[in-house]
């Protein structure tokens, strides 16, 4: 097994982080090296989620882990070309945060399950109904894949405000 890489994880505001991404034609090799570095990349943060272009790879491909009992072994989940085919009517709202918008946080109202499709790093289809946790992160990824944030869904003045710390961040990172 090729080693893993942690990746540069970009910070908002980025254009690669505003694309729609493409699907994946083929689970090739790079494509699985990708994941690996993506779930890598997704524990050092640490995270329970990561999508392709917070990496700069414009693919609809995500990685999560919301297990959360700290005895539990790792839960990792690699979506290629992930979809929502049903969505709860009942909505849940939850503290939501980023690796792309650091120490930043809001509540945003999703719906509380969902169930998805996708395919896995064998290339077989899978669907499962995601609630809690599992439910919150796997719907913000899928929006990462369509160039949205979590940020989206709250008020202008609330986005700029958010968007300015960071522009300063980058900033004080840029500079050492
Ligand atoms: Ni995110």
């Amino acid at each position: 097994m090729r080693g893993m890489t942690v990746r540069n994880i970009l910070i908002h505001p980025d254009p690669r982080l505003k694309k729609t991404c493409e699907r994946v034609a083929e689970i090739t090799p790079e494509l699985r090296s990708l994941a690996s570095d993506m779930l890598q990349t997704m524990y050092d943060a640490p995270g329970v989620g990561l999508a392709a272009p917070q990496i700069g790879e414009l693919k609809r491909l995500i990685v999560m882990d919301c297990e959360k009992e700290p005895d539990a072994s790792a839960s990792p989940l690699v979506l290629f070309n992930p979809e929502i085919v049903w969505s709860s009517d009942e909505s849940e709202t939850r503290e939501e945060g980023c690796l792309s918008i650091p120490e930043q946080y809001a509540e945003v109202e999703r719906p509380a399950e969902v169930s998805v499709r996708w395919l896995d790093v064998d290339g077989s289809r899978q669907e499962e109904k995601f609630e809690g946790l599992w439910a919150r992160c796997v719907q913000h990824e899928i929006d990462h894949l369509n160039g949205k944030l979590f940020i989206d869904y709250l008020t202008p003045l609330k986005r700029q405000m958010i968007t300015r710390k960071m522009v300063k961040l980058k900033r004080e990172r840029a500079r050492g």
